[in-house]
């Protein structure tokens, strides 16, 4: 095995950070990112994240499973040119066997469930699961989108979706786009497998490329799930448009929406992609559901299983976190902790927002654009919802078409939310979340309460 501090030190060189080290350490000892995730206390996003950061610094390419096996290769070497060691072949019986772990459940030829997580628990999302699959099944949706924001469970839905209705599919690919795969990475790679490998010769355009894979979504029925879109998307733009080498995804979308095949595409993203909109249409083939938190009665259920006590305050602890199943795991892996479970005894202390869910709300401040950041430190102050003329006045410095969009904007983002005190659209006032403002107030303003 390689010593820990030699890896350490190699990870220090490349710039690898103290979070970022955790995940590298675990990985290196074979663990899935399953196990990881649980281990860390972390969402399994942010151990796939961290782990691209981790191959990024390492100048590490290719795909997942083949990523961890050039990682670990390239630290063996590192390690037996510098030690001058035999390394012994426990690590090299590792390498296999992590990677077998990471190669998909089922290795049949007409599922690539790819990097889906496994979902074992979940609750509730009764609506949410008939509506989606009433669009498949029943309206033959080409085109759907899962919308919400980080944490609120998009992916697990998607994927108990998926797994309810696999058998009404000849075949199912799940890809995350988490890693940025290019537009014509995707494509190819999805003619790949539709064709058994037998498309060898594709033509270079992507419209081409497209029409060929519409090609195979007419003459089988397929499911396409693309996980985590928001990655393709343009940080800090407003409409939903995309990083400059991602663009194609938007024709993607748009072939795939309109031109007619049997098959669909499902879409989970935290943004609206901009051709969803443009697109999307009630009595339609393409639409969208706005994944909200979980109910009262099912978001108890994670508290249960956490062995939580003072039930009389669960309601309110679910309320405050607008009942994002993430944000309550992680609210409550830190009550289990520090409280020993007492869910009242928490909620005397005053620290909403702080674990792993900061991770998440970090990356999507990340993702604002200067307006959009003035727009959420301006909320952040406010003790109530505020209306359009107010903003106005305390933002008068941008015209009132740019508040506007900015508004829209942070609500396609669900970082904002609007109340309407009567039935006038004038008189929608907007607001954050009780977690987001915390969050802004604690770590974007620089007068803290
Ligand atoms: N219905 C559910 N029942 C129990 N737990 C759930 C449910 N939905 C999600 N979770 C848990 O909440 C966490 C977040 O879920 P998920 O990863 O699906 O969110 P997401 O919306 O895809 O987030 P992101 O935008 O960061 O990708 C996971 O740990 C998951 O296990
Ligand atoms: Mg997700």
């Amino acid at each position: 095995m390689i010593p820990e501090d030699f890896l350490k030190n190699i990870a220090a060189s490349h710039g690898v950070s103290e979070l970022e080290w955790d995940v590298l350490r675990l990985s290196i000892d074979g663990k899935s990112i399953k196990a990881i995730a649980q281990e860390l206390a972390i969402n399994e996003g942010t151990v796939r994240k961290r782990l691209s950061d981790i191959y990024k610094k390492f100048h590490i390419d290719g795909r997942g499973p083949v990523k961890l096996a050039k990682l670990q290769q390239l630290l063996v070497n590192q390690y037996q040119g510098l030690s001058n060691e035999q390394v012994s072949s426990n690590l090299i019986t590792n390498i296999d066997s992590s990677v077998g772990d990471k190669l998909p459940l089922n290795a049949s030829q007409t599922q690539d469930w790819g990097e889906a997580p496994e979902v074992s628990v979940f609750y509730g999302r009764k609506a949410e699961l008939e509506t989606t699959t009433q669009w498949i099944l029943e309206n033959h949706c080409r085109l759907i989108a899962l919308l919400g924001m980080g944490g609120i469970g998009k992916t697990n839905l998607a994927v108990k979706l998926a797994k309810e209705i696999q058998d009404k599919f000849e075949f199912i690919i799940w890809r995350s786009l988490d890693n940025q795969p290019s537009p014509q990475e995707f494509v190819t790679d999805a003619i790949a497998f539709l064709s058994n490998h037998q498309e060898t010769e594709l033509p270079a355009d992507i419209n081409e490329k497209i029409s060929l894979l519409i090609k195979y979504l007419r003459q089988h029925r397929c499911l396409l799930i693309l996980d985590a879109f928001e990655s393709v998307l343009r940080s800090g733009d407003r409409f939903g448009r995309y990083e400059k080498e991602h663009e194609d995804y938007g024709i993607v979308l748009k072939r795939l929406g309109e031109t007619e095949h049997q098959s669909c595409l499902l879409l989970c993203s935290q943004e609206k992609p901009r051709e969803i909109s443009l697109l999307e249409n009630p009595k339609g083939l393409v639409k969208s559901l706005k994944v909200e938190g979980l109910k009262v009665e099912d978001a108890a259920q994670i508290l249960q299983e956490q062995g939580l006590t003072a039930k009389e305050h669960w309601k309110s602890l679910i309320d405050y976190a607008k009942g994002n199943p993430f944000a309550l795991k992680i609210v409550g892996a830190t009550i289990k902790d520090l409280f020993n479970g007492n869910v009242a005894e928490f909620t005397k202390h005053n620290t909403w927002v702080f674990g792993d869910f900061r991770t998440i709300l970090d990356e999507q401040w990340n993702r604002l654009s200067k307006l959009e950041k003035q727009m959420m430190q301006c909320l952040a102050t406010e003790t109530k919802a505020v209306s359009l003329s107010k903003l106005k006045k305390e933002i008068p410095q941008i015209s009132t078409s740019e508040l506007i969009e900015t508004l829209a904007s942070l609500k396609r983002r669900a970082l904002i939310d609007t109340s309407h005190q009567n039935k006038d659209e004038s008189q929608t006032s907007y607001y954050l979340e009780y977690l987001i403002k915390k969050y802004v107030k604690k770590y974007h303003l620089s007068h803290d309460e």
